[in-house]
């Protein structure tokens, strides 16, 4: 298995050029199978969840063509099967899209069930709900999914909570249904209005994407288009909390800084110095930093995906911050690693209250998933000493690039698969 190594303690400066969103380009994806012309998307991230996922879109027959790293062509008018493979589900639970995409073009779709992850149980019931609204008949069996509808029609749907998945499959499938559909609390993520405006490039009728009631009116059928898809947030606001964390100052190019205010508000409150330009956001720290509290809420509230890396840059903060995850139930598998580097963090239900320490120390740590592994490389560059991060499988996950960018903004990390080359590195840089 690879590793990371990380010798700790070198601020980071220059400048980092972000990728396309990986949540929207999931969506994305699954919509071009939605018409039978061809897609070109471009700014796709390369990192394995995007590559599970076009497996799975050529496993039910879709054409996929793969033109560079961040572009790929799209045509579903080969697809032969409405049903997706248990292999593809494990490996990527985004292809729950598949349901709305398929159940949208032909009225048919088996998917199975994608079960929970690492940081809670990800149940699917609001999009079940609002399938179901829309005339589908839903049977579960054997571990799948089945959707079936003679006709799709409008509906009001008034979503639980502010599902960023239900809002964009709900908003697929009645794409293609027949009349008015309203999407009530719906999720208001980027990456929600990036599907919904790609979905409008294909000659959909989608209204109000970014506030929490969508409007939509179906049309007989979607056409082919070419779309860029937005910057990833999540990794813009990881690389700033990065340079935060080391005490840099650097540049995070090719963002949209709207997209980022909690986070960039956060960091200023810790005492960061934020300077927004039209498409990149500068970072600089002067002094040590100070502590803030934290709730995860959907957005426009700060988001959970930046939870776990926020809180490693907290961990050796001036005080004693709080920090609350809303959204999922078990998003702290990070604290037991940060306490091995010396951190003093404690978790009580859905609350960590961490108490700054002067200085983190190398360890041998564990990414849990996929945002706790990047909060423990931020932490490795923090730490005095030299850190080895496994299972870096899971960072590879939504992060293209990772090491080799954060070579380019001076850390001293590398992607390593044996106990010989941890002893090089180690050997390299006392
Ligand atoms: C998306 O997950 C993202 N994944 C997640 O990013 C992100 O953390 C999350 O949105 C919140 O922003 C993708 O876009 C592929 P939700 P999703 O439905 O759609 C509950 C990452 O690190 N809920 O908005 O699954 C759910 O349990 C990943 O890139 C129901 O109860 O999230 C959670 O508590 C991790 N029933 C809350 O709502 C449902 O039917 C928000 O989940 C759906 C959701």
């Amino acid at each position: 298995m690879e590793q990371y190594v990380i010798k700790g303690g070198i601020p980071l400066t220059g400048e980092v050029e972000i990728g396309g969103a990986k949540n929207a380009a999931l969506a994305i994806l699954t919509e071009a199978i939605m018409t039978d012309d061809t897609v070109t998307i471009e700014n796709i991230p390369d990192v394995s969840d995007i590559n599970a996922l076009l497996g799975a879109l050529s496993y039910i027959g879709a054409t996929v063509d793969r033109i560079d790293r961040h572009t790929v062509s799209i045509s579903g008018e080969t697809i032969k099967s409405v049903s997706v493979e248990y292999e593809f589900i494990k490996k990527i639970r985004a292809s729950y899209y598949l349901l709305g995409a398929m159940l949208g073009k032909y009225k048919k779709a088996e998917v199975p069930l994608p079960g929970g992850c690492n940081i809670g149980s990800r149940p699917i019931d609001q999009h079940l709900k609002g399938f179901r609204a829309l005339g589908a008949v839903i049977q579960i069996k054997n571990g799948c999914i089945l959707a079936e509808a003679t006709n799709l029609h409008g509906a009001h749907i008034y979503l639980d909570m502010a599902s960023v998945g239900a809002t964009i499959n709900i908003m697929m499938a009645a794409s293609l249904a027949t009349g008015r559909t309203i999407i009530e609390n719906a999720a208001r993520e980027p990456h929600v209005v990036d599907a919904a405006n790609f979905l409008n490039s294909m000659g959909a009728n989608i209204k109000g994407a970014g506030t929490e009631v969508i409007r939509i009116k179906g049309v007989e059928k979607l056409h082919g288009s070419t779309y860029t898809v937005v910057p990833d947030m999540i990794e813009a606001g990881t690389y700033m909390a990065a340079i935060a964390a080391t005490g840099g100052d650097a540049i995070v190019k090719n963002v949209i800084p709207k997209h980022l205010e909690a986070t960039s508000a956060k960091l200023k409150e810790m005492g960061c110095i934020i300077e927004e330009m039209d498409d990149s956001i500068r970072v600089s720290v002067n002094g040590k930093l100070g502590k803030t509290h934290i709730k995860t809420q959907p957005y426009p509230g700060f988001p959970t995906d930046m939870q776990p890396q926020v809180a490693a840059v907290l961990s050796t903060s001036k005080g004693i911050s709080i920090v609350t995850e809303s959204i999922f139930e078990n998003r702290f598998k990070y604290a037991d690693e940060l306490m091995r580097m010396g951190a003093n963090i404690k978790v009580e239900g859905n609350t960590a209250i961490i108490d700054g320490v002067e200085q983190l120390t190398g360890a041998r740590v564990c990414a849990p998933d996929l945002r706790a592994g990047a909060a423990l490389v931020i932490a490795g560059m923090m730490a005095e000493g030299v850190t080895v991060i496994d299972d870096i499988v899971y960072i590879h996950r939504g992060y293209e690039d990772f090491d080799e960018k954060l070579r380019g903004l001076g850390a001293k990390i590398e992607r390593v698969n044996s106990e010989k080359e941890i002893q090089k590195f180690k050997l390299e840089v006392v």
